[in-house]
Formats: structure tokens, sequence, C-alpha cells
């Protein structure tokens, strides 16, 4: 039923990067939003970011920000490792402010579970930024799966291709490479998807292996991981994820395929971004632009979307705008849910675990099960034999 009137949004965006000015921007023209504060550390990139939105306050401390009483949403977007803290400030809110958190929700499972606990115990509303879920083909893939198009499904597979600039950036940020796994910042998404269209099925043992040989010399980075999940019906997906691709590989960040096979039929979603192919004398691409070698671009393959015309098109805009839909007219949306965000965390960190000892693990793993999976290899090769 249409509500009489939208609810006004005062909207806190902690961490003002890319991804915190590009959904600020959608913010900013939604006619409910009536005022945007803006938590970064970096006080230049804080200025002008709070210039382009006209925002009403710009701090560089978050807790600052999300006790201010016109907060009525938050978005978290700082870097991946750093979401747990300004999620756990803002549900300090006694508003019970309703927050978008990028993916993860944390890089450590024991921490991702003490906010999703938060966050049911708060009861507020807090969806997770798994932005592909936007895009229109797996919305229908979605669909179609549920409307039982396909019968049962019995096999899935995945394969997702990175230009290793998305892993350079990600490594860069953080001492510890072990928690960033392909699987873990950028696998994530495919598993989602698909984990999204499996959502009657439960996944109940993990089988992988990792490479690490392109990406370790430069940063400790691990290369590529491949799986396979089960679950307990006997369905199978097979996926694999690489962020080792060449800077000259033409998709700016992320090439998916994914198939999808039942009882009484089949689907395969193209998502390579092949279809649009642009080449120039001078440095493509958008948000991750390389020193020059990157002359060709698989225009779209930005999981956010594309700049055209002044402003952005595609996912990362529709979620933003069903976000604020959501908060202003009660609308239903298809964001991912925080248990959802969890839930993802742990299978990104169950391939890992099953990767390091090359041995099967059961599902699902708890956060002790990945402190385990910290120990030495050797030690951990040692105690995998009892
Ligand atoms: N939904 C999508 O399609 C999508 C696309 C790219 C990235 N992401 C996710 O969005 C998040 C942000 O990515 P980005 O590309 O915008 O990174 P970014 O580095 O451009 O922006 C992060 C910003 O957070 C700021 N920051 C860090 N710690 C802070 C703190 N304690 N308080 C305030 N500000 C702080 C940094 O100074 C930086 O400006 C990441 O988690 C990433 O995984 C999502």
């Amino acid at each position: 039923m249409k509500p009489k009137s939208a609810k006004r949004i005062g909207l806190a965006i902690v961490g003002a990067g890319r991804v915190g000015l590009m959904r600020g921007e959608i913010a900013a023209r939604f006619p409910a939003v009536d005022w945007i504060g803006i938590a970064e550390i970096d006080p230049a990139r804080g200025k002008l970011v709070g210039e382009k939105l006209n925002a009403d306050f710009v701090t560089t401390d978050y807790r600052e920000l999300l006790k201010r009483s016109e907060v009525t949403a938050a978005l978290i977007s700082t870097v991946s490792h750093l979401h747990a803290e300004p999620t756990l400030a803002a549900l300090e809110n006694p508003n019970k402010i309703s927050l978008l958190i990028e993916k993860p929700i944390a890089n450590e499972l024991a921490q991702s579970e003490k906010v999703l606990r938060a966050i049911e115990q708060a009861g507020v509303d807090a969806l997770i930024g798994y932005t592909q879920r936007f895009r229109r083909r797996w919305l229908t893939a979605k669909e179609k799966v549920a409307g039982g198009a396909l019968g049962d499904i019995t096999t899935v597979t995945s394969r997702a291709f990175l230009n290793r600039l998305v892993a350079l950036n990600n490594y860069k940020r953080q001492e510890d490479p072990a928690p960033n796994s392909p699987m873990v910042i950028s696998g994530t998404h495919a598993l989602d998807i698909v984990m999204w269209m499996m959502a009657a099925k439960t996944p109940v043992e993990i089988y992988a292996r990792s490479v690490d040989k392109a990406l370790s010399p430069i940063c400790m980075g691990t290369d590529a991981t491949a799986g396979i999940i089960s679950f307990s019906d006997g369905t199978i997906y097979n996926s694999v994820v690489s962020w080792a691709l060449p800077v000259s590989w033409p998709g700016a960040v992320y090439g998916l395929e994914v198939g999808v096979i039942g009882t009484e039929g089949v689907m395969t979603i193209d998502d390579t971004h092949r279809d649009f192919v642009l080449a120039a004398n001078s440095a493509q691409g958008m948000g991750y632009v390389s020193d020059g070698s990157r002359l060709v671009d698989f225009v779209g393959s930005t999981p956010a979307g594309d700049m055209a015309l002044g402003a952005l098109r595609g996912p990362l805009a529709e979620e933003t705008q069903q976000w604020l839909m959501r908060l202003s007219m009660g609308l239903p949306t298809v964001h991912a849910t925080a248990a959802e965000g969890h839930h993802r965390l742990m299978l990104g960190k169950a391939y890992d675990l099953s990767a390091r000892p090359k041995a099967p693990i059961q599902l699902p793993i708890t956060p002790a099960d990945e402190a385990r999976a910290r120990i030495k290899p050797e030690v951990f090769d040692f105690i995998h034999l009892f």
C-alpha cells in the first residue's frame, strides 16, 4: 500500500571515498533526504566531498557524526576492513538509525558475528552492499530459479575474473594480507549471487584450493581460489575467482560467468562485459585507473556502473535509490540482509580454511575455526592430522 507521505532522511556518510561520494551524489538528489553529514578521516577529502554534496555537517570523527539527532540513516563506506567499528558506533544512536554497510561487514568472522549480534539486539534495519544483485540479469536469474523454470537445481558453476588492480589496491591498505583473500573481498559477489539463487538449499561442505604465484612476490597476496560447495541434497556448486589478471586485462574490475543446471532446464549468464569494448591511446577505466598500460576497457565492468552524462548509471545507483525508497516509503527491496552478509563471509572464510590444509571443511564454520587457520601452515597441518 502506498504510504501517505515520505519520511524524511538525515543521512550520515562514514568514509567519503569513491563509494561514499557515488552514493552521496545520488542521496543529494533524492527528495526525502533533507540533511547530509560526512565523516572522513582525510580532512581534504571530507571538504571536497562536503562541497560536492552541499553537506550540512563535515567531521573527521565518525562518532561525532553518528550521535547527531538529525541522523536517521547511515552509510558505512570506509575501506573493507574498517566497517565494524563505525557500525557498532551507529548502533549506539538511540534513534535506531537504519544502515547500509559496504561488504564485508568485517574481514574477520568473530568481528562480523559480533556486529551481526549487535544489529539483531538493537533491532535496526541493516543491509549489506551486495550491489550486483541490482543488475537486471541477476534479478531475472533469481526470478527464473525461484519460479521453478529450471526444475530442481542440481549443478552451478561460476567463474570470476578480476584485473589485479583490485587486489593490489586491497593488499596495500592492510599490513596483514591473510584476511583479504580473493574469496573474502571479491569472490563474495559471485558467492552472493549464487547463494541468493540457491536460498532454498543448505551448503554442507567446501573443498577448495588456492594459488599464490603472481601476487605473492608483490604483496604476499593470494592469486586465485577454486572450490566445490556441496549442498545437503547433493547439489554441487563449482567456482573459481582470480584477481591476479594482468593490468592490461580489459575488464576494469569484474567479469563473471554463471551456469545453472536444473532437472528441467539450464541457464547461462554472461556478465563479462565483452559486448562493449573501448580502445584508446590514453589510460582507460573507472576507479582503478592504471599507469597507462591499460588502454582497452570492457565498458561496464566496474561493479558500481558507469558515469554517463553527469551521473552514475547502473547497479550502485539503483541499489542506493532503492535503499532510500525503502527508508522513506517503506518499499520492499532485494538488498542482502546483515545475516546474509555474515553468511557470505563465513563461506568465503571456509574456502580459505579448506585451501590451506587442502582438506574438505564441514559447514558452517565458526570464528574459532577461522582462528585455527591463522596458525602457521606447518603447525596447522600437524593439528589437522588429529
Ligand atoms: N558496492 C560496490 O559496488 C562497491 C564498489 C567498490 C567498493 N566497494 C566497497 O566500498 C567500501 C569503500 O570502497 P572505496 O572504493 O570507496 O574506498 P576508498 O578508499 O575510495 O574510500 C574509503 C574512504 O574511507 C575513509 N576512511 C577510512 N577510515 C575512516 C574512518 N575511520 N572514518 C572516516 N573515514 C574513513 C578513507 O579515508 C577513504 O576516503 C569498501 O568496503 C569496498 O569493498 C563497494
